[in-house]
C-alpha cells in the first residue's frame, strides 16, 4: 500500500468526531465511506455534516457528494483504502471492530483508531496482522484543529506510521509523532494537569471560576495558541523560570484523587452545556454564540502561526 493508492477513506462511528473527520477528508477530495451502526445516527450525521461544513464557510455540496452512509462494516471495509475507527470508547467494542476489519481488509491497509486512552495493542489483541493498527487521535472540531496525535506503539510497523502521517499532512493536518505510547498521550496530560490546577484553585477559594477562566483567556491562553511551553519560556529566560519553579512545584497540586467539587456537580446532573449548568448556565442563543465564536476565532489562528 502506498499514500497514493488511498482514494476512499472509511469511517466506522458517524458520531461527533467521525462527522468531522469525513468532513476533513471530502474537503480535500477524498472519497468517505462512514459508517454507524445505527441508520438514525448516519441520517443525523449527514445534516450536521451539512451545518458543520456550512459554518465552516467549506464547498458544503461538494463535501456532501463525496460522503457515502454505510451500514455494513464489512462492505466499508472491502471499499475503503485507509480506515479509521470512531465508536464509544469502549474497549470490547473497539475489540470487535479491529478483529473483523482485520479479517476483511487486505493486510497492508492500515486500520487507525480515534480512541482518546487506549493502546494499539490492546485494540488488536485479536488481529492477525496488529502491525498495520496505530492509534491516530484527532483534536475536536476535527475539521478545525490541526492536530493529529500518531502513536509508534511497539507493534507498529514502519510502514504504518509512514502511509498515516503522509496521509494526514496531504489533507493539510499538522500530525505529530509519539515515540512511545502515553496515557492521554502529549495533549491531554497537559490540559488535564491545568485543569487539576485550576479546580484546586476554586475549590482552595482563591478565585472563582469565571475568574479563572478570564485571566487563562488573557493571557497565558492567548500566547499558547501561537508559541508552545518551551518556545514562551525561552523568550522569558529559563534562570527566571527556573527560580520560580522552585517556589511553585511544591504547592502546585498533585492529588490522584477524584475533585470533589466535580464529583458533587456530576451527582447533582450539573454536567455543562449538555444539561443546560455547568460552572456558567446555558441555553440556545449562549451556546450558540459559544460555538460560533469558538470555530470562528480558532480558524483564524492558521495565519499567525507560520
Ligand atoms: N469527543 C471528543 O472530543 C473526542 C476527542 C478525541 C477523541 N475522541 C474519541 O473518539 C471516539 C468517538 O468519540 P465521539 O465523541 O465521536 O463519540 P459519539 O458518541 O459522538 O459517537 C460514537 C458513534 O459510534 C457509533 N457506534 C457505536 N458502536 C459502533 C459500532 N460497533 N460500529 C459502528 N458505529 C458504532 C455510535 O452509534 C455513535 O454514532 C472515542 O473513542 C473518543 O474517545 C473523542
Amino acid at each position: 500500500m502506498n499514500v497514493s493508492n488511498i482514494n476512499t477513506v472509511g469511517i466506522i462511528g458517524a458520531g461527533l468526531m467521525g462527522h468531522g473527520i469525513a468532513i476533513q477528508f471530502a474537503s480535500k477530495g477524498f472519497k468517505v465511506i462512514l459508517n454507524d451502526v445505527s441508520k438514525e445516527r448516519l441520517e443525523t450525521s449527514l445534516k450536521n455534516i451539512e451545518s458543520t461544513a456550512e459554518q465552516a464557510k467549506l464547498q458544503t455540496d461538494k463535501i456532501l457528494d463525496l460522503i457515502n452512509t454505510e451500514n455494513s462494516l464489512a462492505e466499508t471495509a472491502i471499499n475503503s483504502d485507509f480506515l479509521i475507527e470512531a465508536v464509544f470508547e469502549d474497549l470490547n467494542v473497539k475489540r470487535g471492530i479491529f478483529e473483523r476489519l482485520d479479517s476483511i481488509c487486505p493486510k497492508d491497509t492500515v486500520l487507525a483508531s480515534n480512541t482518546s486512552s487506549f493502546k494499539a495493542s490492546q485494540l488488536a489483541i485479536k488481529c492477525q496482522y496488529p502491525e498495520r493498527i496505530i492509534v491516530a487521535n484527532w483534536w475536536n472540531p476535527p475539521h478545525i484543529l490541526p492536530l493529529i496525535e500518531v502513536v509508534k506503539g511497539p507493534q507498529v510497523s514502519a510502514q504504518t506510521v509512514q502511509i498515516t502521517m503522509e496521509l494526514f499532512r496531504n489533507i493539510g493536518k499538522s500530525p505529530v509523532l509519539l515515540q512511545k505510547e502515553s496515557l492521554g498521550f502529549i495533549g491531554n496530560r497537559m490540559q488535564f494537569a491545568l485543569l487539576r490546577e485550576a479546580i484546586s484553585i476554586v475549590e482552595n477559594g482563591i478565585a472563582t471560576p469565571k475568574e479563572v477562566d478570564e485571566v487563562v483567556k488573557n493571557s497565558f491562553g492567548r500566547r499558547l495558541a501561537l508559541a508552545g511551553p518551551f518556545q514562551v519560556f525561552d523568550a522569558a529566560g529559563w534562570d527566571t523560570i527556573l527560580a520560580i519553579a522552585n517556589q511553585l512545584f511544591p504547592d502546585l497540586e498533585s492529588s490522584p484523587k477524584e475533585p470533589k467539587l466535580i464529583t458533587d456537580m456530576v451527582e447533582n446532573n450539573e454536567l455543562g452545556i449538555k444539561s443546560a449548568k455547568g460552572f456558567y448556565d446555558w441555553d440556545e442563543t449562549t451556546i450558540s454564540t459559544f460555538r460560533k465564536n469558538i470555530s470562528e476565532g480558532l480558524s483564524n489562528i492558521d495565519k499567525f502561526n507560520e
